[in-house]
């Protein structure tokens, strides 16, 4: 399928997305989202795909929701389309998909990375909720994981003030799992993506549904959730050879992978 606004590759068992609207700095209007989540689909649906990458440029991860796009629209207008509500469905994604970010990471392009399973951050990278600037709030659910990532007063400094935070401030708050070098970013991003689709992808997932649990029950029932999904793994194969393989001092030959 031909894309106008993303850029599609396959990297052995990852796919590889690119946001690709440079003279927008990757501002993510409807069209990116719809590509996006074609892209995405096809990739979950492909069985040789193990995990994604989603990056955008050296400049630019995405400098927010298309600013344009919005500018005319009206309460009705917004209201009726249920505007954003459509970013839900990526985060509906059952694969893991990791963030790499360079450069400006704002508004809609930080929400969209906080979607994302986990970040990694070239040393350029700058985050920020540059909305209340705009005279609006986080509308990507910014106001919502920032603060989970990051705490109440982080959350409330970046969605008050609309400042933006550097990579190495991102990284020592908790908000990008990894730092490197920006020359690094897509081969780090691709390495950790690799090495996720060469495990279980059954176990792959459902350590991603089981982490992300966390964040939407209590710690009882979240407790029992996992050990739910995990007392389901041993009815595949891939935990027989995983722990035979420990046992025996060898690698792993999964077949779900
Ligand atoms: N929407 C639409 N267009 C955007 C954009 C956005 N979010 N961000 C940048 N662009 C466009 C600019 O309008 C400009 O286009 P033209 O050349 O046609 O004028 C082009 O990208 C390059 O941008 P700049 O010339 O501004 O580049 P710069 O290097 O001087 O500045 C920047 C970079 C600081 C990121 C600046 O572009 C900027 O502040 N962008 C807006 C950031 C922002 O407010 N994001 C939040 C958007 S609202 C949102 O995301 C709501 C939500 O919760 C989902």
């Amino acid at each position: 399928m031909a894309y106008e606004t993303i850029l599609v590759e396959t990297r052995g068992k990852v796919g590889l997305i690119t946001l690709n609207r440079p003279k927008a700095l990757n501002a993510l209007n409807t069209e990116v989202l719809t590509e996006l989540l074609a892209a995405a689909r096809a990739f979950e649906a492909d069985p040789r795909i193990g995990a994604l990458v989603l990056t955008g440029s050296d400049k630019a991860f995405a400098a927010g929701a298309d600013i344009k796009e919005m500018q005319s629209q009206t309460y009705v207008d917004m209201y009726l389309a249920d505007f954003f509500s459509g970013w839900e469905d990526f985060t509906r994604l059952r694969k893991p998909i990791i963030a790499a970010v360079a450069g400006y990471a704002l508004g809609g392009g930080c929400e969209l990375a906080m979607m994302c399973d986990f970040i990694i951050a070239a040393d350029t990278a700058k985050f920020g909720q540059p909305e209340i600037t705009l005279g609006v709030i986080p509308g990507m659910g910014g106001s919502q994981r920032l603060t989970r990532f990051v705490g109440k007063s982080k959350a409330m400094d970046m969605c008050l003030t609309g400042r933006m935070m550097d990579a190495a401030e991102a990284e020592r708050c908790g908000l990008v799992s990894r730092l490197v070098p920006a020359g690094e970013l897509i081969e780090e991003a691709l390495k950790a993506a690799d090495k996720i689709a060469g495990f279980s992808l059954p176990a792959v997932m459902m350590a991603k549904e089981a982490v992300n649990r966390s964040y939407e029950t209590t710690l009882g029932e979240g407790l029992r959730f996992e050990r739910r999904l995990f007392h389901s793994l041993f009815a595949f194969e891939d935990q027989k050879e995983g722990m035979a393989a420990f046992a025996e001092k060898r690698s792993a030959n999964f077949q779900n992978r």
